[in-house]
């Protein structure tokens, strides 16, 4: 991501002096590294009642976004069959205009359900409503929310690990079987969209009897049976004495990596409790800061992890305050000013280089242009990770953007390139190596539907659709690999062998 000198100005709205004459944004770094990392857009931005320094830091900082109210049940549906999207569409529009990933939340919840829903007590009718509202709400939009909390919350806090009954008309009415319908309804409606199970207090550990072991539990168990989840969301609302939840997601992650799927934090803040609002001091933000770092570290060190959401901009707006009995969770304060957790989370980034941080999302961090003429890949040439991503698009029979020479393609021994895979968690990511072969030029070449690798003998072909899922893995054996189980359309095909990689966008038609 590139910025302008006067969007760059914007950029440092805000930035403490430290930071002031630093080129980079949360934003940027983030980008580099293939990553997301969000804020909500308040209540108050929807109503037009929040300060113009909101937005420019926003969107400025930030490549994703969700609605802190917006996209919930009541919201969205407040009247059987009536449905309200204008303020969704408000930041659809935004996120779109700003190049910006949204989530949606949430389609399942107990909460902010509107009376006619909570007063049905017939077990169809109501899974006629939850079916209809997930059709209605995420088919309207379709292919503009990237990922969607399918299910919130849906956990007793009782510690007996069951689902929640109090105060839940799904369950109390349905029945766990509301929790897979819902998935598989909300796939069904949107088959791109990542589906989320989105928790609170999941970053307490996996220890036994743990909520967070329940949630491992109950994804195994959504695997098994073909049940769509492809991410959980850890909320993380943490307090700033909960000073082993860093290492508690980073468990959690690895726990999830083994059933291929994603952890993403989706609603960050560490909060104060209340009462010290008016002594605290430089050490108490200091600490603070040193939380956000850690989080942001287990982030990037986590290769199924891909979204770093952070429930508010500024200390001004926060549901903390009013609701939590905690303060001042949140990276900006309630000037608008920069706080050292913002500082920390600067510093996190850049001691991660983009060479290293794999990410599930790599090749669609700048969400693909709607003419889909636009190369969407990563290819920004400041940016540190040296991918090799060829901006021509590659269509059958078109051998020309393979010619030897093609100085995109991977020199022998250039360990520069090593490029890591979007998430394969469980792929060891060590290809086959065989010396006399290495040491051609690794190149790819699409003719029809058949992808032939030359430069390699085993090399590992990857295809991963425009949002950067993967759709297609295969070794090119005997030097090819046919594509033809794929549906027409955009790609981008990654050719691994050993440290060598190639990566191309191709058209299948
Ligand atoms: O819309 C009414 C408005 O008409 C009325 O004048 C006003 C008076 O208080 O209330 C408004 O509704 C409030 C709503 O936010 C919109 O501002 C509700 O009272 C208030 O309860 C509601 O709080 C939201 C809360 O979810 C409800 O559960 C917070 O803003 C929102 O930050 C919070 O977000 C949740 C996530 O969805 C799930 N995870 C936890 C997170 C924090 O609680």
């Amino acid at each position: 991501m590139k910025y302008s000198k006067i969007m760059l100005g914007a950029a440092l709205i805000g930035a403490t002096a430290s930071t002031i004459f630093a080129q980079e944004t949360l934003r940027s770094l983030a980008e580099e590294r293939g990553r997301y990392v969000g804020a909500i857009l308040n209540s108050e931005w929807f109503n037009n009642a929040i300060e113009s320094q909101f937005e420019e830091i926003h969107k400025t900082q930030f490549n994703a976004v969700v609605a802190e109210n917006e996209m919930k049940f009541d919201a969205t549906e407040p009247n059987k069959g009536q449905f309200s999207y204008a303020k969704g569409d408000k930041m659809v529009t935004y996120a779109k205009a700003n190049k910006m990933r949204v989530r949606g939340h949430a389609l399942a919840w107990h909460s902010q359900v509107p009376g006619w829903v909570n007063n049905i007590r017939d077990k169809k009718q109501l899974l006629d409503v939850l079916k209809n509202h997930i059709d209605n709400v995420v088919g309207h939009w379709k292919g503009e929310v990237a990922e969607w909390d399918v299910v919130n919350e849906a956990i007793n806090d009782d510690n007996n690990h069951g689902w929640r009954s109090n105060g839940s008309v799904w369950f109390q009415t349905i029945g766990a079987e509301f929790l897979d319908s819902a998935f598989v309804w909300a796939h069904a409606a949107d088959p791109d969209a990542e589906l989320c199970y989105n928790d609170y207090a999941i970053e307490w550990g996996l220890g036994q009897g743990s909520k967070a072991g329940f949630v491992v539990d109950q994804v195994k168990r959504w695997k098994q049976n073909n049940i769509p989840i492809t991410c959980v969301g850890t909320q993380t609302h943490i307090e700033i004495s909960h000073e082993t939840t860093p290492q508690n997601v980073r468990a959690l992650a690895k726990a999830l990596a083994e059933h291929d799927v994603v952890l993403n934090i989706t609603e960050l803040d560490v909060g104060f409790p209340q009462g010290s609002a008016g002594s605290l001091g430089a050490s108490d933000y200091a600490k603070q800061g040193h939380l956000y770092r850690q989080f942001m570290d287990v982030f990037l060190e986590e290769p199924n992890m891909g979204e770093f959401m952070i429930w508010g901009v500024t200390d001004a707006h926060s549901w903390l305050d009013g609701q939590q009995g905690k303060t001042q969770g949140l990276i900006y304060d309630k000037q608008y000013k920069a706080k050292p957790a913002y500082d920390s989370l600067i510093a996190s980034l850049k001691a991660h280089p983009a060479s290293e941080v794999k990410s599930p999302y790599k090749s669609a961090v700048t969400p693909p242009d709607s003419s889909a003429t636009t190369d969407s890949t990563t290819t920004d040439s400041t940016a540190t990770d040296s991918t090799v991503t060829d901006s021509s698009t590659v269509t059958p029979g078109d051998t020309s953007s393979v010619a030897p020479g093609d100085t995109s393609s991977v020199a022998p021994g250039d360990t520069s390139s090593v490029t890591p895979p979007p998430v394969t968690p469980g792929d060891s990511g060590v290809g086959i190596r065989h010396e006399a072969i290495a040491s051609m030029e690794l190149r790819m070449n699409l003719v029809g539907r058949t992808l032939s690798v030359a430069g390699a003998a085993d090399a590992k072909v990857q295809v991963f659709d425009m949002r950067g899922r993967p759709v297609f893995s295969s070794v090119a054996s005997k030097g090819s690999v046919d594509l033809s189980g794929l549906s027409n359309g955009l790609y981008v095909v990654r050719v691994r062998d050993g440290a060598r990689s190639l990566e191309r966008r191709v058209a299948l038609r």
